[in-house]
């Protein structure tokens, strides 16, 4: 419900945050216990809620040590500090991290310099060095950039803000080979991909790989700032002191994680979110069909379609007025990523109206 009154039906949920929808009873419901219990004891005490969370997210993935952020950013900042501290430790002050062209790794200096965002580039120079570029699914382009300064290999496994470009499973099995072979750091950035978006609880397992070090955001809080850098023990060298910040693994926030973790990490709701990814894939394939336009991209809830024309804003646009809220990361290009438990009467309602502005644009360009 927007605050004027009128309802929306939210396929962006707010850049795949609300996994489990707006305002959800188990989030509400942790956050209005947790709140009478305890909000901020500050980081320098120990909190029931940060310590069940990192434990049941250590039991649920191939990682063993968690660090709580507040945003995905700082996750990824935090992942880069670490790996940079390996680096000095393990091998001979090795600081550089490869990560990929179309990357997007947060808003901080450092995970700017990250990303290989066009748009970033003239802004707020000079950068944070050490972070070539590779190109996705170029495995060669990886290898051409190796050298005695790196320390690992940062990515995606789905471009997300760069309009949902997969690596392919087999690119993630051969950057784990190259990178292992290397005695490098592979570091994915599950922010988007992670907290079952892609019908797996992380990603990582679709290829059947475990990263050393991996950062969630987004859905890990089902709405609520929360993000987390989860490191394999090899990897972890943080010592007391190095990483921290006020706000950092607050009990409720992670109550609220918590509730969310117990809730996506099901069998049959992961299961639901491949099934409903599939069927809003087909959906997009068959509009995609009658309207001339291109390929849908992604994985489970997180899909893409190209529209082989810059009409996307229009498209957004049309479908606020109708009451569907839809992203376009590029002008020629719509995302999908609504709640995990979205119904299928719901995407069938966001189809019909995407099909509605569709036929009227193509109606007005034939016109014109
Ligand atoms: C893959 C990825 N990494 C990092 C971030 C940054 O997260 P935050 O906006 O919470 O700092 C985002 C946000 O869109 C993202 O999609």
């Amino acid at each position: 419900m927007g605050d004027s009154g009128s309802r929306y039906l939210d396929f962006v949920q707010g850049w795949a945050v609300n996994c489990l929808g707006h305002s959800p009873q188990v989030v509400a419901d942790a956050l209005a216990v947790q709140a009478q219990r305890l909000i901020t004891p500050s980081p320098a005490f120990y909190n029931d809620m940060s310590l069940k969370l990192a434990q049941a997210l250590v039991e649920q993935s191939c990682l063993d040590q968690v660090f709580f952020a507040n945003s995905g950013a700082e996750a990824n900042e935090g992942a880069i500090k670490l790996a940079r501290k390996y680096g000095a430790l393990h091998k001979d002050g090795a600081h550089e991290i490869i990560t990929f062209e179309g990357g997007f790794h947060g808003r901080t200096l450092a995970t700017m310099s990250a990303s290989g965002k066009k748009a970033f580039e003239p802004l707020f120079e000079p950068k944070v060095s050490g972070f070539p570029k590779a190109r996705l699914n170029d495995l060669a382009s990886v290898e051409r950039l190796i050298n005695d300064r790196t320390v690992g290999v940062m990515l995606e496994p789905i471009q997300g803000e760069a309009g949902v470009w997969p690596a392919t499973d087999r690119f993630l099995r051969d950057l784990r080979e190259l990178t292992t072979a290397h005695g490098l750091l592979l570091i994915l950035d599950e922010i988007q991909t992670g907290f079952g978006r892609t019908g797996k609880l992380f990603h990582y397992e679709h290829a059947g790989i475990t990263p050393d070090i991996m950062t969630l955001g987004k859905g890990i809080g089902g709405g609520v700032p929360l993000a987390a850098l989860l490191s394999t023990e090899a990897a972890s060298c943080f010592e007391h002191g190095d990483q921290g910040g006020t706000f950092c693994g607050n009990p409720l926030v992670c109550a609220a994680g918590l509730a969310v973790l117990r809730h996506v990490s099901t069998p049959a709701f992961l299961k639901s979110v491949t099934d409903t990814g599939l069927y809003l894939e087909g959906e997009l394939q068959r509009l995609s069909v009658r309207h001339g336009l291109g390929e849908v991209r992604g994985r489970g809830l997180l899909l893409a379609l190209d529209l082989k024309m810059p009409i996307a804003a229009s498209i957004v646009a049309e479908g606020f007025k109708e009451g569907v809220l839809l992203n376009a990361p590029k002008p020629d290009t719509l995302r999908f990523m609504p709640a995990l438990n979205v119904a299928r009467e719901e995407v069938a309602l966001m189809i019909d109206c995407l099909d509605g502005v569709l036929t009227r644009m193509g109606a007005a360009r034939r016109v014109a």
